[in-house]
């Protein structure tokens, strides 16, 4: 491969920094705030990507005073910045932070922030614009917006906007989704909404989208023609670490599912959009969905598997089982692997298997769609040593490790016909340099530029969850009986194996994220 990038971007289109506005943070004394969004907004201010016009108000329970809440933020940016914070930053942004302790579902809490607002837009030129972050607990995901609406906090003018970004969980199930879509659009146009999946943030799953349309080998080749199937994959080594109470309510399939790993199967599934605009690309993401061949009962107990990890060993640690971890009911059914296969109805994708599998506690860290090409004929190599041809791998690693692999066979040199399996690797911290980001950096500006190309639309919520809808039903009847099935450090349940075998296939098990894969 060639080691040299051009970039086609112009240099101002790099450096181009948000309008005035103010970030209003509900849950600013929260995990996700000091983790993510306080780094994020670092690294966005050493980009010169956040306006000069700017300040945070974190709004929470906790009564911290100003000076208490800048002390935390240092303290995020000491323990979770992914870059280095110079003085000047801590400064500016210092000047810039306000804090206003408040009960979520009281009124009067609004109406302080109402009048800090003013102040903030006085001191800060802010102008009256405001990014509202819900970084709290899903049940405030309608209190406050609700709130936010009778404080007049939401009401856009000709000048000024109000945007609102949700984090996830958006739901827990069709039902409540939709509730809450229409308790949003009850008191704000979807055009302020920003449903959040921080998937969305990561470089390499944008990438997919110009992979695919900027390249014109790849395209012609992306359908049921030339591909046997897609192996879609987001493994994690950790378990549920502190968040049992959570993830007890949410599982696997909620919390990875519908969100995440539906976005890499429509971005890697739908037709080319007209634009980049957010409309057009989502409209093809939805259809996607809409797509996605609706799962009986009887599929669900065939095609979707589900697991819960057991205790298991990493060198010489013991990893304790899911129903050990703090917050866990120790008879817990809740499942902590997934893994499907999808069919896609349209013409691109009839008959083609998306095999998709999440889960907590396997073998390694990976996440990476797989695309495997369907087999030439064997013909011409009936006479030689050869005894099989092993298929074409198109491999997108999206993290860590981030890059993208083709592998295909090519003559080992020798008298004889005999076949090797190469790969042409590209890795993304060799050509671009290693990047250190949160993920958030991206969502963050682009909710302020007022493009929601990289949110979820209403629509695609709802499709996401109307998909696990028989999963969710068929679950809830059936109570597994086998949990837990997969130790801690394995890839996960025997029936997930199985599930690829009644079709002649193999999960690429990567054993590390570089390491080559095992052929399916
Ligand atoms: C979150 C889930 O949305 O995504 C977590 O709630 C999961 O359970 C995480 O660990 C995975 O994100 P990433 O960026 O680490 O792949």
């Amino acid at each position: 491969m060639q080691d040299t990038v051009t970039t086609n971007s112009t240099t101002e289109d790099q450096g181009r920094r948000a309008g005035p506005c103010a970030l209003v943070i509900f849950g600013a004394s929260g995990d996700l705030t000091k983790r993510k969004l306080i780094p994020a907004l670092s690294n966005l201010a050493q980009e010169k990507l956040l306006p000069q016009s700017f300040a945070i108000v974190g709004v929470a329970t906790r009564p911290w005073s100003q000076e208490e809440f800048c002390d935390k933020v240092n303290e995020a940016l000491d323990q979770f910045a992914t870059d280095e914070v110079s003085s000047e930053f801590r400064q500016w942004l210092g000047e810039r932070l306000h804090y206003l302790s408040g009960d979520f579902r009281e009124a009067e809490t609004y109406t302080r922030l109402s009048t800090l607002l003013s102040d903030v837009d006085a001191r800060h030129g802010t102008a009256g614009n405001y990014l509202h972050y819900l970084a709290t607990a899903p049940s405030f995901f309608d209190e406050i917006p609700r709130q936010l609406s009778e404080a007049g906090l939401l009401d856009e003018q000709d000048d000024q906007w109000r945007r609102l970004i949700v984090e996830k969980p958006f739901g827990s199930d069709l039902e409540s989704a939709q509730a809450l879509n229409r308790e949003l659009r009850a008191v704000m146009s979807e055009s302020q909404i920003y449903r959040i999946d921080h998937y969305l943030g990561k470089e390499t799953v944008q990438n997919i989208l110009a992979f695919r349309f900027a390249n014109g080998i790849f395209e012609p080749l992306w359908n049921r023609q030339h591909i046997d199937h897609v192996q879609i994959t987001a493994a994690e080594s950790i378990g549920v670490e502190q968040r049992g109470r959570y993830y007890e309510h949410s599982g696997a399939l909620r919390d990875m599912v519908p969100n995440h790993i539906f976005q890499l199967i429509t971005l890697t599934a739908m037709e080319p959009p007209i634009s980049f605009d957010a409309d057009a690309v989502r409209d093809e993401q939805v259809k996607i969905l809409h797509a996605i061949h609706p799962l009986s009962e009887e599929r669900v107990i065939d095609d979707v598997v589900r697991g819960q990890y057991g205790e298991g060993r990493a060198g010489d640690e013991t990893l304790a089982a899911y129903r050990d971890e703090l917050h866990v009911d120790p008879q817990s059914n809740t499942p902590t692997y997934v893994a499907m296969r999808l069919y896609i109805d349209t013409w691109r994708w009839s008959r083609v298997p998306f095999y998709l599998r999440t889960g907590k506690r396997l073998a390694g860290r990976a996440t990476e769609i797989a695309i495997r090409f369907k087999r030439p004929p064997f013909s011409l190599f009936r006479d030689t040593p050869v005894d099989r041809l092993n298929p074409n791998w198109l491999v997108m690693r999206l993290q860590p490790d981030e890059g993208i692999s083709l592998s295909f066979g090519a003559k080992v040199p020798g008298a004889v016909m005999r076949l090797g399996d190469v790969d042409m690797d590209f890795c993304y911290s060799d050509y671009f340099g290693n990047q250190p980001r949160t993920g958030y950096e991206r969502l963050l500006y682009e909710c302020m530029l007022g493009d929601a190309t990289l949110f979820r639309r209403a629509d695609m919520v709802e499709a996401s969850w109307s998909v696990v809808a028989p999963i969710q039903e068929a679950w809830n009847d059936r109570q597994p009986t086998c949990f837990p099935n997969y130790a801690s450090g394995s890839w996960g349940p025997a029936e997930a194996d199985a599930l690829l075998a009644r079709d002649g296939h193999r999960w690429r098990n990567c054993k590390t994220v570089s390491a080559s894969c095992n052929e399916g």
